[in-house]
C-alpha cells in the first residue's frame, strides 16, 4: 500500500473579474490542478517545486481535506481523502506559512489544543510540549506569549513543533522554511530529516528552494501550471535533460527560468 496515492486529481477555482464600469463581473473557471497522478511510498521524502501559482498549496490543501476536489481521487494509506476525512486528518499534518492558530493563545496553549485533538491527554504532553518547542529552537521565555505577537518565523517554528508533537504518519510541508533566517532554516531542515529517520514519517515537501529539495528529497517533481511534469530522483532528472543543476532542468522542462513570473491564467483558462 502506498502512503500517498493521487490519481488524475483535478481542482478548479472560479474567479470573478471586473470588466469595466457598468459591466457585470465575468466568472472564469481556472484550473489549479490539472489531472495530477503520483504515488509516494511509506518513509519517502518527495519534494515538489513550482513557481508562484503553480498549484503547490492547492495540492497540499486537497490532501489535508481542506478543499473539495473536482475530479480524480487521492488516498492516504488507503483511506479516501474526500470520503474518509476524519481518518485522513488523523494521519496527516500540514505545516504551511498560513498555519492556523488561536492568535490570542500562546504557543504552549496551541500545542496543548492540538494534542487533545489528536487524542493525547494533558499528562502525556506536559513534558513533551516544552521539550519539542526547545527542539525546534523556540525560545523558552516566549512560550506563554500570545501567538499574534510572534514573528512569522517564530510562528513557523510553532507549526513545526505542532507537527512533531503528534508524530504524524504523513507530513505535508508547504514551504516550511520560507521566511526563516539561515540558521532557523538549517534547524528546520535537520528536523525534517530527523522526522524521517526517527518517526518513519512520509513527507511531501513543497518548496521554492531547489537546494532544499535536492538535499532532503528522494525524488523531486516540478509542478508547472497545475501539471506534474515528472517525479523522480534528482540524478534522473538531470540525466533526462542532460544538465547539471535542477535550475537548468526546470528551464529545459518549461522553457522558463525558475524566477520568471508565470504567465498565469492564459493556458489555464478552461471556460470563459
Ligand atoms: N481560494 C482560491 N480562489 C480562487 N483561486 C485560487 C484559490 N486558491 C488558489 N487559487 C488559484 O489557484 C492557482 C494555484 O494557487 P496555489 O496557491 O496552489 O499556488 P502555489 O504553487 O502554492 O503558489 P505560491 O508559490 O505562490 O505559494 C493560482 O492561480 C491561484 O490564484
Ligand atoms: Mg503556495
Amino acid at each position: 500500500m502506498f502512503a500517498i496515492e493521487v490519481d488524475n486529481l483535478r481542482k478548479e477555482f472560479v474567479r470573478k473579474e471586473k470588466r469595466g464600469r457598468g459591466l457585470p463581473k465575468r466568472r472564469r473557471r481556472v484550473a489549479a490542478i490539472k489531472g495530477v497522478t503520483f504515488a509516494i511510498e511509506r518513509g519517502e521524502c518527495v519534494a515538489i517545486l513550482g513557481q508562484n501559482g503553480s498549484g503547490k498549496s492547492t495540492l497540499v490543501r486537497l490532501l489535508s481535506t481542506l478543499l473539495l476536489h473536482d475530479g480524480g481521487g487521492a488516498r492516504i494509506f488507503g483511506h479516501d481523502v474526500f470520503r474518509e476525512q476524519r481518518a485522513v486528518q488523523r494521519l496527516v499534518n500540514r505545516v504551511s506559512v498560513e498555519a492556523s492558530f488561536f492568535k490570542k493563545m500562546s504557543a504552549a496553549e496551541n500545542l496543548g489544543y492540538a494534542a487533545r485533538f489528536y487524542g493525547m491527554t494533558p499528562r502525556m504532553t506536559r513534558d513533551r510540549i516544552p521539550e519539542i518547542l526547545t527542539r525546534v529552537g523556540f525560545p523558552a521565555e516566549r512560550r506563554n506569549e500570545a501567538m499574534e505577537h510572534l514573528s512569522r518565523g517564530m510562528q513557523q517554528k510553532v507549526a513545526l513543533a505542532r507537527a512533531l508533537l503528534t508524530s504524524p504518519v504523513v507530513l505535508l510541508l508547504d514551504e516550511p522554511t520560507t521566511g526563516l533566517d539561515p540558521r532557523s532554516k538549517q534547524e528546520v531542515q535537520r528536523f525534517i530529516r530527523e522526522m524521517r529517520t526517527t518517526h518513519d514519517s512520509t513527507i511531501l515537501l513543497c518548496t521554492h528552494d531547489m537546494a532544499e529539495a535536492e538535499i532532503l528529497a528522494d525524488r523531486v517533481g516540478i509542478l508547472d501550471r497545475g501539471e506534474l511534469l515528472f517525479l523522480e530522483p534528482v540524478d534522473d532528472v538531470k540525466d533526462r535533460y542532460g544538465v547539471d543543476t535542477l535550475e537548468e532542468a526546470f528551464f529545459a522542462a518549461t522553457g522558463r527560468t525558475f524566477e520568471d513570473e508565470t504567465e498565469e491564467d492564459k493556458e489555464r483558462e478552461v471556460f470563459a
